[in-house]
């Protein structure tokens, strides 16, 4: 076949157990097309519309219009032998105040969705919580109000009544990190906020809201639940105790704080160090009981590794600054480094989870793909993939609990702060036309797969 890659030793679905599951995930905001079907404003729309957010100021309105070609993108994982799509639910489009009255299309929505995920026999895995912010909400403070992980907990029932009781596993929030520190610290994801107060409140209140959600779904009986957190590799730039203490702390407010939270009910000390002074009141007594709570699997989302050094002309906390590494990049710049996916499976199974089943719920790379013939090559992605997941095979015989794959992204999309410049996807979609492409990878996917 024209455009097909050749991957000495192809590590197909033969390579893992039996159960394990092979899937691709996309998000609502950056697929759907958020002008569509009655959804409310997010802090993602007004984030966009502020000049030096988003490169070229783009947003979600159009995206790839999952929200009318649905039943293409369902039939082109099917005809990929894909096992499931992981795809979310957002907060915006059932509720476009955030609160108070249902948008009944989008509700309907998402009821199309799932029957037709399921009418081609894939299994549908529900993010609750993948960015979009309702704006009413974002007015009165997001994920820094006090009362967020109410208003997210009657979210939650909503969409949990039209589909939960389809959905083979659902997942409260995506990211944590991003939402909170990203958002709120870096400033470089909606709403935007460079100010430790509110990141601290972020960093508390996501796992609030993944604990309230955890409650109201456990009252109604759903045992498939879980988290998905991302997780980069922390390298010290040198052997410098200084530089050592620099990536530790990166580690602890990257890697270590949510699962440490979620798993053993407390944060680690080198983050509090930062945020303690600024945490909402009550915050011990919440990680003891809302925050503390079993899954029934955890999400690891993982992209990249990033190296730490201690800054000594940054006069405050976390004094860290981060050195480009060595190692090739992907089209977002991030080191390709799979050796960190395989020390985060194991170290997650040793230390916090034990048996519990992993999914790895993210990992692909964005590169500048080009249809040329009706065809897009990408051995790069093919390279990428198949690089991660014999790390991934490793992890299983070390005794990981890994349960499946999801690669991100089943199509190009709207990549956040970087608009739709970087393509993720192993479907190409040319954003004017929306046509979709399956690449060379997208073919590598359905040959490893095939069950024949
Ligand atoms: C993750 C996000 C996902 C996508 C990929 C590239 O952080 O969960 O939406 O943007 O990165």
């Amino acid at each position: 076949m024209m455009g097909r890659t050749k991957t000495p030793q192809l590590l197909t679905r033969k390579d893992f157990p039996d159960d394990f599951i092979f899937g691709a995930a996309t998000a609502a905001y950056q697929v759907e097309g958020h002008q569509f079907g009655g959804a409310g404003s997010t802090h993602w729309d007004t984030f966009a519309a502020t000049p030096g957010n988003v490169i070229n100021a783009e947003d979600g309105a159009k995206a790839c219009d999952q929200y009318h070609r649905y039943g293409e993108d369902m039939d082109l994982l099917r005809a990929g032998h894909f096992d499931a799509y992981r795809f979310s639910t957002s907060w915006a489009r059932v509720l476009p105040e955030g609160r108070g009255q249902v948008n009944q299309e989008g509700l309907d929505y998402y009821d199309r969705l799932t029957d037709a995920i399921l009418e081609r026999g894939l299994q549908p895995h529900q993010t609750l919580y993948h960015w979009e912010m309702p704006s009413a909400l974002a007015d009165l403070g997001g994920w820094t109000h006090p009362d967020v992980h109410h208003w997210f907990g009657d979210f939650v029932e909503i969409i949990d009544a039209k589909i939960g009781d389809r959905m083979t596993s659902i997942a409260t929030i995506n990211e944590p990190w991003c939402v909170a520190y990203l958002s709120h610290f870096i400033g470089a994801h909606a709403p935007g906020k460079r100010d430790i107060r509110a990141t601290s409140r972020a960093m508390h209140h996501i796992l609030k809201a993944h604990g309230e959600a955890m409650t109201r779904l456990r009252a109604k009986g759903r045992d498939n639940l879980g988290i998905v957190l991302n997780f980069e590799y922390p390298t010290p730039a040198s052997d410098a105790a200084e530089d050592i203490k620099a990536a530790a702390v990166q580690d602890a407010i990257y890697n270590r704080w949510f699962i440490e939270a979620i798993t053993k009910g407390t944060y680690p000390a080198e983050a509090l160090e930062g945020f303690a002074p600024h945490m909402p009141t009550g915050w011990e007594d919440d990680l003891k009981t809302l925050i503390h709570q079993p899954l029934d699997w955890l999400g690891v989302n993982y992209y990249t590794r990033h190296i730490h050094a201690h800054d000594p002309e940054a006069a405050a906390w976390p004094h860290t600054k981060e050195i480009a590494g060595h190692r090739a990049t992907t089209q977002m710049g991030w080191e390709i480094y799979p050796e960190g996916l395989h020390h985060f499976l194991t170290w997650l199974s040793e230390r916090y989870v034990g048996d519990l089943p992993i999914y790895v719920t993210e990992n692909g790379m964005a590169w500048e793909d080009h249809v040329q013939n009706g065809v897009v090559n990408d051995p790069e992605r093919c390279g990428f993939v198949q690089d991660h997941l014999a790390m991934m095979k490793q992890a299983i015989e070390d005794g990981t609990n890994l349960k499946g794959f999801f690669y991100w992204s089943l199509l190009d999309n709207y990549e956040w702060a970087f608009g739709y410049e970087k393509r993720f996807g192993i479907v190409h979609v040319d954003f004017e036309t929306l046509q979709r492409t399956p690449k060379a990878s997208y073919h590598m996917f359905k040959d490893m797969l095939t069950r024949s």
